[in-house]
């Protein structure tokens, strides 16, 4: 598996995807740009769709929104039939407007606020996953006010680590999320009084970027000796899936990772519940790159050489926050061999501002678009103003054609929320 999108082909030295010249994307739309491909995307969908196809019992996967909520990516993985995972009445807002599915809603939040459910109730979610004891009454009354009935789930926090960094590891005993066990067995008691709460099932998602399959077989097997579990119709199994981010990250296969939960619980569970996953990062994470124009090439007397370019870690933090690496190409040289390996920094006012600590590049020079490989996800989701730079612009390529699917911010924009 590729870290760039799957349409990706260097045409003449040229780096193309959905069948246009990234170069030329650069220099019509400017930097820094992301670039979504959508047939990676689909592919992606489908790929999730075709895997759960093999339970034997009912499966969807909802696609969680935190990793890119840019409407006009929804729009597409709407299209493909996936559900949407939100986490606050802003991501509500945007799967909605990308034509989400109100059944199909799946609603997060350690600490939601009385606007969140509200929404989310009104809006009529499919699923809300009850946190933490007093959100049950929470979401009661709010459900009561609306006149509805709330399907919910419950989230446990089984006390398992996961295999990844320890900031995005979120099942282990000390964790935010959830209800340790003592906890869910109130919660489920404590449901059952609840008028306008339905309590469907349970919910788990250990972490991200997971790479071992074990860790998902473990809660598996914690939830089928979690006794309560087995009467309850859904089990929600979170997301995690690890990709790569570059040729040497090796993670599983995205087929054979759903293959292996998904037989899992068929062996475990009988009645078979319906089975939820939240993938985010393996559904955007390699459609998507992000360009830059390269500016200042500079040699440090310790005899590393910078190539800064005009963005960072305001349109991409995950270097920064976990130390994550990232494999680089110049857009119009993609196949000439590399002479060097190049810190590659960003123009914030940070000397941790470095979006790869050694990219091995062509002699890069001034005015050269960088691609940076994987960056669909958790990178436009996560970016700030920091330094008042705007915000990049987006664009989605599909046969030989690009459209844009979000402007670029302005100063103009930034100064308009100054009172
Ligand atoms: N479901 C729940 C309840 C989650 O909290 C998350 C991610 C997902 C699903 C989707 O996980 P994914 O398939 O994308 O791994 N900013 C970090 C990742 C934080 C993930 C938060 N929760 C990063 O850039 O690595």
């Amino acid at each position: 598996m590729s870290v760039l999108p799957d349409t990706a082909v260097v045409e003449d030295g040229r780096l193309c995807v959905g069948g246009t010249a990234l170069a030329d994307l650069a220099r019509e739309h400017g930097t820094p740009l992301h670039v979504y491909d959508e047939a990676t995307l689909r592919a992606r969908a489908r790929a999730y769709r075709e895997a759960l196809a093999a339970y034997p019992g009912s499966a969807r996967a909802v696609y969680a929104c935190k990793a890119n909520a840019t409407v006009g990516l929804l729009r597409v993985l709407v299209q493909e039939g996936m559900g949407m995972d939100v986490a606050s009445e802003g991501e509500l807002a945007h799967a909605l407007a990308a034509g989400a599915p109100p059944e199909g809603l799946v609603v997060h939040g350690n600490n939601k606020s009385d606007d969140d459910v509200r929404a989310a109730v009104a809006a009529g979610a499919g699923l809300l996953v009850v946190d933490h004891l007093e959100e049950l009454d929470q979401v009661d009354g709010i459900a009561a006010a609306e006149g509805r009935e709330q399907p919910v789930l419950l989230r446990a926090t089984p006390g398992i680590e996961a295999d990844t960094h320890a900031k995005i590891q979120t099942g282990h005993a000390a964790s935010k999320f959830g209800m340790a066990p003592g906890d869910l067995e109130r919660a489920i008691a404590r449901a059952a009084a609840c008028r306008h709460l339905r309590l469907d099932g349970l919910h788990v998602h250990l972490g991200s970027q997971i790479r071992d399959l074990g860790t998902y077989l473990a809660a598996v097997e914690w939830l089928a000796r979690f006794e309560p579990a087995a009467r309850l119709p859904v089990l929600d199994l979170g997301g995690g899936l690890a990709i790569p981010y570059t040729d040497e990250d090796d993670v599983p296969d995205l087929d054979a990772a759903v293959t292996a939960t998904a037989t899992a619980v068929a062996g475990r569970f009988d009645p078979l519940p319906e089975l939820v996953l939240e993938p985010g990062r393996s559904v955007v994470g390699t459609c998507g790159v992000t360009l830059y124009t390269v500016g200042a090439v500079k040699r440090t007397a310790a005899g590393i050489t910078y190539v800064a370019v005009d963005g960072g870690m305001s349109d991409n933090p995950r270097p920064v926050l976990y130390g994550a690496r990232y494999q680089a190409w110049i857009a119009d040289r993609a196949d000439a061999e590399p002479d060097g390996a190049y810190a590659v920094a960003g123009k914030h006012c940070e000397s941790g501002d470095v979006l790869i600590e050694r990219a091995p590049l062509p002699a890069p020079r001034p005015g050269d678009v960088l691609v940076v490989a994987a960056t669909g996800a958790y990178a436009a989701s996560m970016a700030s103003t920091y330094n008042a730079l705007p915000r990049a612009a987006a664009v989605l390529v599909a046969a030989g054609g690009a459209r844009t699917i979000v402007r670029r911010e302005t100063v103009g924009d930034l100064l308009a929320l100054q009172v």
